[in-house]
């Protein structure tokens, strides 16, 4: 007996409902082989629908071998459809726990994470113009498949930019666009790594990192991090690695800048391994004391990959980054690139590029340095007056986090839970450990899209567990 609901008001044709439930009845098993249906008259009048509508349903499963008519006799149940396993609609469609979300109730959470900008102060009347301009009058053949490395324009104003401020010395047929810096940790495990190669890497380091490297099946080797970065002294040659991984301008989490003589420790460590140096460059532009950074990749771009992001200067979900490559890799990288995803979407490419070139990024920077400065400072200043001398900050000259180190506590679960419940979303240092143990008690604390307000109430929030 076919037993069918049908909505009138859903947006799901009337036709396709009727199909979808009689064919999930008989893949299901409910509706039996050789079992009669009921004659479209009769259906459309149980179902209160036009008897064309269950006529064109009918017809559709016949065609797709799910029922046979015979001539005289009805519409049957066809033999071989029953399909073990068919998972049913509610199945099929229960809700998926999102892989991430922002929080966007700030008022009832306060979530300190790291790596994201502030939100709201996406240049969003510059990009627009731009991107307006853009999709007008872009030339008809950059509407087609492009090149893997990405866009000439863009690639041409990188390599004029990041040599101005970050002493990169590169061609631009050395960049190649990627989806943020994780497509570009991708790319470079499946061109460099397989099952027993070694990757030495910061502990510790951000915790998708060696989890993308591992996929090839590489072992990793975790070198301590201190207020510096690496350790460089640690690095063992009896381990001859494929790559070593740093973020030299602000290690991730910790917050440190490699001084040079650690550079130099490494280079020559690459220099007798053959190995490459993998330096991740995610959001050294907000430096806020000193003078700019420069990256290593000018001491020694024979051997260093240097990878940048636009996630952090303008917004992750533009999935911009790029690879500078040492000339060995370049082709390499390009197949890998194209096998993956043909290219990087050109417009949003080009708009970069026009951005860049118009000066709107190095304005977008200098201005949200001061932000973030403000934010970093009531950050530092709420800590100090609710836990005075029981907490410790550091990593504070770059980027948009800090650590925030707490006298006699070690953070466990429970206490993260009992935070959360107490509306402030705070992440652990120990989250991001390879060896486990020796970060308990440390906190970081992204401040990006946080404004001042936010900043002393998820402290003070804080202040009630944490007595
Ligand atoms: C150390 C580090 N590098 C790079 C990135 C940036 O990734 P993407 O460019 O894919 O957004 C992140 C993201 O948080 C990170 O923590």
């Amino acid at each position: 007996m076919v037993w069918i609901e049908i909505s009138k008001t859903s947006e799901i044709p009337i036709i396709q409902q009727v199909y979808v439930k009689i064919r999930e009845q008989i893949l299901l098993g409910e509706l039996h082989e050789g079992e009669r249906l009921p004659s479209s008259r009769e259906l459309a009048e149980t179902l209160n629908v036009s008897r064309s509508v269950i006529l064109e349903a009918y017809d559709q499963l016949i065609a797709e071998g799910y029922l046979k008519s015979k001539q005289g006799s009805g519409t049957f149940v066809e033999s071989g459809a029953l399909l073990e396993g068919f998972p049913t609609f509610k199945e099929t469609f229960a809700p998926v726990k999102p892989f991430y979300s922002i929080t966007n109730n700030k008022d009832s959470l306060i979530d300190f994470r790291s790596g994201v900008p502030c939100l709201e102060m996406f240049p969003r009347k510059k990009w627009a113009r731009i991107a307006k301009d853009v999709y007008e009058n872009i030339d008809t053949s950059l509407l087609g498949y492009s090149s893997p490395e990405g866009s000439e324009e863009l690639r041409n104003t990188l390599s004029n930019y990041l040599y101005k401020t970050r002493g990169i010395k590169c061609l631009s047929s050395q960049i190649v666009i990627t989806s943020g810096a994780t497509q570009a940790f991708t790319i470079l495990t499946n061109l460099l790594l397989k099952s027993g190669s070694k990757v030495m890497i910061e502990d510790p380091v951000t915790k998708e990192i060696p989890e993308i490297f591992m996929e090839r099946g590489a072992s990793i080797h975790p070198i301590p991090v201190d207020e510096y970065g690496m350790k460089t002294e640690l690095l063992s040659q009896e381990r001859q690695p494929s790559l070593v991984f740093v973020t030299p301008s602000h290690q991730f989490p910790l917050g440190g800048t490699l001084p040079i003589q650690r550079r130099i420790q490494l280079i020559q460590f690459a220099k007798k391994t053959n190995s490459y140096i993998v330096e991740d460059d995610y959001d050294s532009e907000f430096r806020y004391s000193g003078p700019p950074v420069s990256s290593i990749q000018g001491l020694f771009p024979d051997r260093v990959i240097y990878i940048g992001t636009f996630s952090k200067i303008l917004s992750p979900s533009l999935r911009l980054g790029y690879l500078v490559l040492p000339n060995s890799l370049v082709e390499k990288v390009k197949t890998l690139k194209r096998y993956t995803d043909y290219h990087s979407p050109t417009i949003e490419q080009v708009i970069l590029a026009r951005f860049i070139k118009d000066g709107h990024l190095e304005k977008h920077i200098v201005k949200m340095r001061k932000l973030y400065k403000i934010q970093r400072d009531c950050l530092i200043k709420s800590l100090k007056e609710e836990f005075k001398e029981r907490v410790k900050v550091s990593g504070t000259s770059t980027g948009l986090h800090l650590i925030a180190e707490f006298n006699n506590i070690s953070f466990s679960k429970k206490i993260l839970d009992e935070i959360k419940n107490n509306g402030v979303n705070i992440y652990p240092v120990e989250k991001h450990t390879l060896v486990k143990g020796h970060h308990n008690n440390k906190l970081i604390f992204g401040y990006g899209n946080l404004t001042e307000k936010e900043i002393e109430a998820g402290v003070r929030r804080l202040k009630k567990i944490i007595v």
